[in-house]
């Protein structure tokens, strides 16, 4: 079976189609699918998919990119639709300076409240770092208590091997099977089989043959072929031991 953990169905791209999409995943082979939210409307949205849906968990919080929007009671209501019985994460949160490197220290700052707010609920939280490793890793370092995981992880061997150390799960994503994925395909050679998580990202990062495409959980099967063929067991065995690791990770 397939454990989607990262897709956005709340996604506006799904307008057309979302509830025959949704209800046909199980049937599919995608059991379980998690949407994280970026914003307040889309944890919201999240929440009420969650609440259609019983193959669908929803995760609430503010993306950096949404920073702009930012007002200190947006944090307030994202407590609120985090207490849902079925929110399973904090998230996606964490730091952007590929969008946006002028203002670092307003996104350290939502991304720590959100860790600390996590840390109050008992819940984990999904991590999204681009082009800001070196300030994700110091933030995250600093809560030792703190689980989770790095989505769409696209930093190195080396904060790979520092991330597994402190117990974080690692989430790959349809890059995998793209031409250029070297620094992936390094990390992917060092994560244990029980410390990955197969995600989408839907409706990005669509993964090679369908790239280009929106991309939907019924692609995680191309994530899952070509980190089976590299660490030399097949899609299956990937997709079942994503799988457990999702279910330990948020709970389900
Ligand atoms: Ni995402």
């Amino acid at each position: 079976m397939f454990f989607d953990t990262h897709a956005h169905y709340d996604d506006k791209a799904f307008d057309g189609d979302r509830d025959a999409l949704l209800a046909s995943m199980p049937g599919e082979g995608v059991k379980l699918v998690i949407d994280p939210g970026c914003d307040l409307s889309s944890s919201r949205a999240a929440i009420a998919l969650a609440e259609k849906y019983g193959h669908v968990y929803a995760a609430v919080g503010i993306h950096p990119e949404e920073l702009r929007d930012f007002a200190p009671e947006k944090l307030d209501e994202i407590r609120a639709l985090a207490l849902h019985p079925k929110c399973v994460a904090i998230g996606e949160i964490g730091l952007d300076y590929y969008w946006d490197d002028t203002h670092k220290e307003e996104q350290k700052e939502l991304f720590k409240r959100q860790i600390e707010l996590a840390l109050e609920l008992g819940k984990p939280v999904i991590v999204h770092d681009r082009e800001a490793h070196g300030d994700s890793l110091e933030i995250v370092s600093e809560y030792r208590k703190l689980r989770g995981v790095f989505h769409c992880f696209s930093g190195s061997a080396e904060m790979a091997r520092e991330l597994l150390r402190r117990g974080w799960y690692l989430g790959f994503d349809g890059p995998v099977t793209y031409k250029n994925a070297r620094k992936a395909v390094e990390v992917l050679e060092i994560c244990p089989m029980d410390r990955l998580l197969i995600e989408t990202d839907s409706p990005y990062l669509s993964p090679v043959p369908v790239r280009g495409k929106r991309n939907d959980s019924r692609n995680l099967r191309y994530v899952a072929q070509k980190i089976g063929e590299i660490k030399g067991i097949t899609a299956e065995e990937v997709a079942a031991a994503s799988a457990g690791n999702g279910r330990a990770l948020f709970g389900i």
